[in-house]
């Protein structure tokens, strides 16, 4: 595998954007896994788009907003070739980097659209995911809310973000949906419970976010408390240390077994893994793995080439069902909470 080849594209959607097969996840340039060498970043983000990656993603939140901003001249010389994904909906306290809230308020999905456009220097979002649900609005008021931003030309294409096949469902009594974005890997797969069926039914496509289990699957950190530097937020991630994390890499034999059998690297058969459940479940999922690295975006790109047979698929079956440790140190905002 070169990982010179252009990726197959899919569409999101019904009616939504055709995008390259797996996109690139933009959050780790900004914050939460440890420091950015900006230039390897910004090649990071033309190697993509050279390999046929169009769908970027980010997110209000990421380095509370460094994020957009770091993309801006990006999309200032390719806006046309690149489908821009952001959310709104996580909201923090400059006072306190550990402070999440979520609000799904229709006033403030409004003023949190502009904050973004004016952020990443564009006049509309192709992709604006609700980022969290907000038990505490109903969820025809956000997505009406959010529907009027479509109609206002803002953004193009509506998506949600960790939420269950039942609430997919009552949002796309509303709007259409182009797309869910959820924890989806060899690691986590609390989407099967629901959602994934439902957005079968829907014809909505899956963006799984983390493919690579935040790196883990990779084998490039065994244990984020010993691996990671301070702030990195792994280190608050229940299944990365200790106990959990030397029990987690021992579930990685299978993985290496199939990297050996392919020539391929770990990562590459995560992300394979990942490619492969759009025919397992009959969906289009397209992967937003996320690097900082120009040669990792080609080694992460060559992976969609890579096609596990039957008797792989079933060693790598049981992993999910045998990880220590939840996702989150609060899984409170999760969909797993509300399934
Ligand atoms: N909706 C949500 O709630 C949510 C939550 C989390 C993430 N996301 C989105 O999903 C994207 C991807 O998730 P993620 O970044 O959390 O996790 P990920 O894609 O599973 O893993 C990213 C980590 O793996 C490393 N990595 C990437 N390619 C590698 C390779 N080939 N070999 C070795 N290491 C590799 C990266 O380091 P380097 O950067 O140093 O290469 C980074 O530390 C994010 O960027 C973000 O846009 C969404």
């Amino acid at each position: 595998m070169s990982g010179t080849e252009r990726l197959a594209t899919e569409r999101l959607g019904k009616d939504g954007p055709v995008v390259g097969v797996q996109g690139l996840g933009c959050m780790g340039m900004s914050e939460f896994y440890g420091a950015t060498d900006e230039a390897a970043a910004r090649e990071a983000l033309e190697t993509a788009l050279e390999l046929g990656v169009t769908l970027f993603d980010t997110a209000d939140i990421y380095g509370s907003g460094a994020n957009e901003e770091f993309l801006a001249p990006f999309l200032k010389v390719h806006r046309d070739k690149v489908v821009l994904a952001t959310k709104y909906g996580i909201v923090r306290k400059p006072e306190d980097p550990h402070y999440r809230g979520v609000s799904n308020d229709p006033a403030y999905i409004r003023s949190a659209v502009d904050a973004s456009l004016k952020r990443l220097g564009t006049d509309v979002i192709d992709l604006y995911y609700m980022h969290r649900r907000d038990p505490s609005v109903p969820l025809a008021e956000s997505v009406g809310a959010m529907a009027e931003l479509v109609t206002a030309g803002k953004v193009r294409h509506l998506g949600l973000s960790e939420v269950t096949g039942g609430e997919l469902r009552e949002a796309y009594a509303v709007h259409p949906v182009a797309a869910v974005q959820s924890e989806w890997s060899l690691f986590s797969r609390d989407v099967e419970v629901s959602l994934v069926r439902a957005a079968a039914e829907l014809g909505v496509a899956v963006v799984p976010y983390s493919p690579l289990g935040r790196g883990f699957l990779t084998g490039a950190f065994r244990d984020a408390a010993a691996d990671l530097s301070a702030d990195d937020f792994r280190r608050f991630q229940p299944r990365f240390s200790g106990d959990n994390a030397r029990r987690n890499a021992a579930l990685l034999e299978p993985v290496r077994q199939a990297a050996a059998a392919h020539g391929a690297t770990l990562g590459q058969i995560a992300l394979a893994w990942v490619h492969q459940r759009a025919d397992v479940h009959g969906l289009p999922v397209v992967p937003i793995p996320g690097t900082r690295r120009p040669e990792r975006v080609r080694e992460n790109t060559a992976a969609a080439l890579v096609r596990l047979s039957d008797v792989e698929l079933a060693r790598l079956e049981p992993i999910a069902a045998r990880v220590a440790g939840d996702r989150y140190p609060d899984m409170s905002s999760t969909s797993l909470a509300r399934e």
